[in-house]
């Protein structure tokens, strides 16, 4: 695990210079992406780089972690809306290239099928991750078994008042997602992690310094071989 302490502009920066750096050598690499409040530095800063033609994604290909069980992608709180808003309508990708789970009609049958497709494309080169205040990555909230793969998942009370916010009530905020399971994750043969803001110094610290546990989902990448966790001074604070 190699770990990056910076402002988030810097990270935001950093981060995307080995999207650059990846897709020079290899340009239909096969990239792991992540929604919520942390990745919008990098992904605006991703779609300068593409305006400015310092990096084409024309040929890459995109899997997203996850997304929210009931809702389609024409839902402005859809992680496939989040991404084509915040991302894909933004850089010279190709859509039918990118990838994000099906909210609609899931099982877990229909789940792991996410698997077999990323596995066919190649697996995932590079995948970004966030964290959540209770441990989570993607939505593999605590007590997920780490041999997971993507599957159904019943959200937490704590994670649907994180996401509250995004929605005109809690009442709203879907009660279940689908999900890459910790399996997923890990297969990645590279990981670029980010959190930022003083939310996450308890977490980051437990992730980094704690037992691995999944009680602490994020805490599997300190066995993973090719981590960088990038982290801001608030989210580094009691480290
Ligand atoms: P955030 O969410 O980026 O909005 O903090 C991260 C997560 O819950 O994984």
């Amino acid at each position: 695990m190699r770990i990056i302490v910076d402002t988030p502009e810097n990270i935001a920066r950093l981060a995307a210079k080995r999207y650059v750096a990846l897709l020079k050598e290899k340009p239909n690499a096969v990239l792991g992406y992540a929604t919520g409040s942390t990745p919008l530095g990098l992904y605006g800063e991703l779609a300068r780089l593409n305006a400015a033609g310092e990096v084409s994604f024309a040929d890459a290909v995109t899997f997203n972690l996850d997304e929210y069980v009931g809702l389609d992608g024409t839902h402005d709180q859809s992680y496939r809306w989040f991404m084509d808003k915040n991302l894909f309508d933004r850089i010279d990708i190709k859509k039918e290239n990118t990838h994000v789970p099906c909210g609609i009609g899931m099982t877990d049958e229909k789940a792991a099928g996410y698997d077999r497709q990323i596995e066919a494309a190649g697996g995932i080169d590079l995948q970004l991750l966030g964290i959540g205040n209770n441990g989570h990555i993607g939505f593999n909230e605590p007590g997920t078994p780490f041999g997971s793969v993507t599957h159904v998942v019943e959200l937490t009370e704590s994670t649907r008042q994180a996401n509250a916010r995004f929605f005109a009530s809690i009442d709203e905020v879907p009660t279940a997602a689908v999900s890459m399971g910790i399996k997923t994750v890990m297969n990645a043969r590279s990981i670029i992690f980010i959190a930022l803001g003083s939310a996450k110094a308890e977490i980051v610290k437990k992730m980094i310094c704690g037992e691995v546990t999944p009680e602490v989902p994020a805490s599997v990448l300190q066995l993973h071989p090719d981590v960088e966790v990038y982290i801001d001074h608030a989210a580094a604070a009691l480290l």
